[in-house]
């Protein structure tokens, strides 16, 4: 098969990524302690998903806003807030990150748990939530580091669908500080620290196979190539031997993945 020489779209409703997301807790939880709330603040959630940092935000007493291009996820964070009586004080909204439908110096804070990220024009992306945040607010976002075994694991998939063209990237990507420093410095002061998330499942047999049937990602990756394509099988053989190599537990599966912190306080 000729391999797509453009990164794979993925559908974020697709799946059951609500079974990936509560793994995401930890980062979120960074993120709101980063951003240091009081109960008057107001917090927009950037590709909010199932809701993770709109959730801790609003047990801190925050109103919040979770904007996510994913109609079904933003279903999962609505029911997920209202049955933990966070209704009243919480909205989800159809969005994309790059066209914010929001007004200008809106909300106090805005963080992204692993989505802005994901937006294909990053300048544009950041400018819009500093946009929507008042001056002197707090943006906060989580990034991947590239290195681990789902970095490694996730770099077979891309590889099989994708050119060398299109998993090369042209500039610095989020992984990297000097890009964070480069598309938010104009806007204020930016600070990244290096943190770790691990991951747990019972074994890394049934980790791969939940990801694989559940995860957008991954299940884009199966659509494009075929699961009945040797394509497939061989990488699910290789994600499973970088898997296996690099698990940190002798009776489970834990392997632990890096990230980046990234907070800009935004000029006065
Ligand atoms: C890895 S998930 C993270 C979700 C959530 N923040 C969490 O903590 O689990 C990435 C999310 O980013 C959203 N996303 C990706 N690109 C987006 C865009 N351009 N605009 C808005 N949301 C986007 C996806 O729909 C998905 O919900």
């Amino acid at each position: 098969m000729t391999k797509p020489t453009s990164p794979l779209a993925v559908d974020w409703s697709d799946g059951s990524y609500e079974l990936t997301a509560p793994s995401l807790e930890p980062a979120a939880q960074a993120l709101v302690d980063a951003l240091t709330l009081t109960a008057d603040d107001s917090v927009l959630d950037v590709g909010c998903g199932t809701g993770n940092v709109a959730l801790l935000a609003a047990q801190a007493g925050a109103r919040v806003v979770g904007v996510d291009r994913a109609e079904r996820l933003l279903d999962v964070a609505r029911r997920r807030l209202a049955d933990d009586g966070l209704g009243r004080i919480s909205e989800f909204v159809a969005g994309d990150v790059t066209d914010l439908p929001f007004s200008d110096d809106g909300f106090d804070a805005a963080a992204s748990n692993f989505a802005l990220i994901f937006a294909d024009d990053p300048d544009r992306a950041a400018s819009e939530v500093c946009r929507v945040v008042r001056p002197g607010g707090r943006v906060a976002l989580t990034s991947w580091l590239p290195t681990g075994a789902i970095y490694r694991a996730g770099r077979v998939l891309r590889e099989a669908v994708a050119s060398d063209a299109a998993t090369t990237p042209a500039r610095l990507s989020w992984s990297e500080r000097q890009f964070a420093r480069d598309v938010f410095g104009g806007a204020g002061t930016v600070v990244i620290t290096e943190r770790s998330l691990a991951f747990r499942h019972s074994s890394a047999e049934a980790w791969l196979t939940e990801i694989e049937d559940k995860h957008p990602a991954w299940r884009a990756v199966r659509t494009a190539i075929g699961d009945q394509s040797d394509a497939w099988r061989d990488a699910h053989e290789r994600s499973l031997a970088i898997l296996l190599s690099e698990n940190e537990s002798s009776s489970a599966f834990e392997v632990t993945s890096r990230y980046l912190l990234i907070t800009v306080t935004l000029n006065d």
